[in-house]
């Protein structure tokens, strides 16, 4: 397996590096090989080349079996044109390898209860949800435009979506949720929008070729007041890109830190992308003090979605499990009586845990 590897920004770099410790100690116990190559993406990207994404970056990915991808972005290079940001790279190489699926997993680590700001008589329902976010098309990849006017300047962003956008996230959700509990929620503004109305249209025709999964739309408004109500309600959430992008930032707060959030975007091409859900925290840079669970999560997640490798996906759960059972924790997570461990420190744990 050759994976790409872009480090990133800000605590990218840290964070990488403890999870290709994970993806080692995995390789030695399974007696795997995996390929490495580094690929560069936004702000170091900007420092080292003048662009948020080379060319050389996407021929690497487009070469590789999987891309693991740290964080970018930093107020270093947020003076910027639009087009020159960090992020644009990330955006750029998420359109370029068409990963139009975002998966989203929102777990509920047992150990982890007294770092989430919900009330345990929530939380002790338990839950589990996957929200699936639209990635590569809405109102991110909208015409964007300024101009001036008699009233001032006019900036918009259009939000649209073709019906062939819809339909295919929507299969890869109904075949998700056909191997979870079978239930799904597609989140949308259909009261308001147009493009959600199409959603509604879309994936309504769709429900009918999944008839064993029970769905059913919400607004999203409603969909983030119910994700803090009653979370275990939910199992698989659909949605467009923006709402993804805020409703998977307010369900990590569920679980304690959005340093324990993963993701996995999958596409039209082999090649899917393995990212934590977490920015580059630029103030926490350097420290050893960000949360690596994410990114090693995310290790786990290529592991299982990107080489179908099951088992080995499941060592790195049971091994990230493990030393939270043994109390120790990164600042983010850290509860009293618990050990505080650095950066560093916890992407050894989980490798050493892996191997033993
Ligand atoms: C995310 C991030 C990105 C997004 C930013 C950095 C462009 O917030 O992956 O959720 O909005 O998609
Ligand atoms: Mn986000």
């Amino acid at each position: 397996m050759k994976i790409a590897f872009i480090k990133g920004d800000g605590i990218g770099p840290e964070v990488t590096e403890q999870a290709l410790k994970v993806l080692n100690a995995v390789s030695e116990r399974f007696k795997l090989k995996f390929e490495y190559q580094e690929a560069l993406l936004g702000g170091s990207a900007i420092d080292k080349t003048g662009v948020p994404l080379p060319d050389e970056t996407i021929d690497i990915c487009m070469k590789c079996d999987a891309v693991f991808l740290g964080a970018v972005g930093g107020p270093k290079w947020d003076d910027l044109p639009g087009k020159l940001r960090p992020e644009a790279g990330l955006l750029g190489i998420r359109k370029a390898l068409k990963l139009f699926a975002n998966l989203r997993p929102v777990m509920l680590f047992p150990q982890l209860r007294a770092a989430s700001p919900l009330k345990e008589e929530i939380l002790s329902k338990g839950f589990d949800i996957m929200i699936i976010r639209e990635l590569t098309g809405g109102v991110y990849f909208g015409e964007k435009k300024r101009v001036e006017t008699a009233e001032g300047i006019k900036a918009w962003d259009k939000m649209e979506y073709t019906s062939h956008e819809i339909e295919r996230i929507a299969r890869i959700a109904f075949c998700i949720a056909r191997k979870r509990r079978k239930k799904m929620t597609i989140v949308d503004k259909a009261n308001v929008l147009e493009s959600s109305k199409l959603w509604r249209e879309i994936t309504g025709r769709i429900m009918a070729d999944y008839p064993d999964v029970e769905a059913s739309y919400m607004y999203v408004d409603n969909a983030a007041m119910q994700l803090v109500r009653n979370p275990g309600q939910f199992d698989v959430m659909l949605t467009e890109n923006l709402f993804g992008d805020i409703l998977s930032d307010e369900a990590s707060m569920l679980v304690g830190s959005l340093g324990m959030l993963p993701s996995a975007s999958l596409g039209a091409t082999k090649v899917r992308l393995f990212e934590p859900i977490h920015g580059s925290a630029p103030d926490i840079a350097g420290k050893d003090e960000a949360n690596p669970l994410a990114a090693i999560l995310s290790c786990g997640m290529m592991l299982k979605y990107g080489f179908g490798m099951e088992k080995e996906a499941g060592a790195v759960l049971e091994a990230v499990n493990n030393v939270l059972d043994k109390g120790y924790r990164t600042v983010d997570i850290m509860q009293p009586g618990m050990t505080l461990v650095g950066t560093e420190k916890m992407g050894s744990l989980v490798a050493e845990c892996i191997k033993a």
